[in-house]
């Protein structure tokens, strides 16, 4: 039996992606020698180094602005990082789920923050409306909220630069990077394996706060260096550029949308068409990334049973997030449409069976 594997993160990677990756452990570009045990300063890692970046721009159309960074601590550092190199006095949030609020508790370390919008009253099930101040520095916001299943499809309109966390939909769109001073996200979604975190900086954006920066938390060190300052998370590198060159044979990012779309239209639709299960994101919210959906109330107490049925025809991690409940389905990039209608007919089955 396949088993599919819907796991928000770290989640699914393309079989050919794992196989390579597997490939440089036990011989890395032919040097006899494992990718996990050569300096990252030596030509071959180097050269991966290299290609990964130029791919990452090429793919994202990313302008000659802006840099792409391989650095360590995840998203969550980026909360407070990108803060400390962009927030001189004050920022404007955008409120969307629980990463963006941990986002905003970090700027708060820094600066001023104001929240223009928040949809916590309802649970983050939609995304508010909102509209950006002129007199801030930034506008920060998250563009896909994995836990609550809602996601912001386009660049905001405003007359600030762009900060994001596209942690959990980078790849999935092109995005106008002229709008942006900066985006972040951990790689364990859409790129590689855990353990690297991409950052794309406007180059002279850099160097205009007053406060004194530490090393490791300049950006600019990073961009100097081209992202080899210290010791970079060699693995997850390589693993991004499989997946990387798995995106460029696909037709790039246009083409993964079309398919995401397909993808998020067919589950959505089973959703909306079942009599057991509903949707709990706002329809015109809903995230292409992360579906989320619970039992009806009138069948509320089947949900246990449903997973263990899902679980046992190999449909793995579709529990939902503790503050949603139910399940959710994430179909990133790598989840081809024959998973999805997996999992449609397990959903269909079990409605027939009940
Ligand atoms: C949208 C979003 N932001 C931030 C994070 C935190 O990422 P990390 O674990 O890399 O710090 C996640 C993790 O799931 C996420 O989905």
């Amino acid at each position: 039996m396949k088993i599919r594997n819907f796991s928000a993160g770290p989640s699914i990677l393309n079989e050919g992606v794992i196989k390579k990756s597997a490939e440089a452990v036990l011989n890395f570009a032919d040097t006899g020698l494992s990718l996990i045990e050569v300096s990252h300063r030596g030509k071959p890692f180097v050269a991966v180094m290299d290609e990964t970046q130029a791919l990452f721009k090429e793919l994202l159309n990313i302008p000659d602005t802006h840099e792409v960074l391989f650095l360590g601590g995840g998203a969550s550092l980026q909360f407070y990082q990108s803060a400390l190199n962009f927030l001189k006095t004050k920022a404007a949030y955008l409120d969307t789920g629980s990463w963006s609020s941990k986002a905003i508790k970090e700027a708060k370390l820094v600066g001023e923050v104001e929240v223009v919008a928040s949809s916590k009253a309802d649970n983050y099930s939609h995304i508010p409306e909102f509209t950006v101040p002129e007199d801030v520095d930034y506008f920060h916001y998250t563009s896909n909220n994995t836990i609550y299943g809602t996601e912001i499809r386009y660049d905001p309109d405003c007359k600030v630069p762009l900060i994001s966390d596209m942690s959990s939909d980078i790849f999935t769109r092109e995005i106008d990077f002229s709008k942006y001073i900066c985006v972040y996200g951990g790689a364990q979604k859409n790129l590689a394996a855990a353990g690297v975190t991409f950052v794309i900086v406007k180059k002279d954006a850099l160097g205009k706060v007053d406060r004194p920066l530490p090393t490791m938390l300049n950006y600019q060190t990073h961009v100097d260096k081209g992202s080899m300052f210290n010791t970079p998370p060699v693995f997850p590198i390589y693993v991004a550029l499989q997946t990387l060159k798995w995106y460029k044979e696909l037709g790039g990012v246009k083409e993964i949308e079309k398919l995401n779309e397909q993808k998020a239209k067919e589950l959505y639709a089973a959703i909306d068409e079942s009599k057991i299960f509903r949707g709990t994101a706002e329809k015109d919210s809903r995230s292409i990334m992360n579906v989320c959906f619970v039992m009806k109330d009138e069948y509320k107490e089947k949900e246990a049973e449903f997973l263990e049925f899902a679980t046992s025809r190999g449909m793995s991690a579709i529990k939902g997030h503790r503050s949603v409940g139910g399940f959710r389905a994430s179909i990133y990039n790598a989840m081809d449409i024959e998973g999805v209608r997996d999992l449609v007919k397990v959903m269909k089955d079990f409605e027939k069976k009940i």
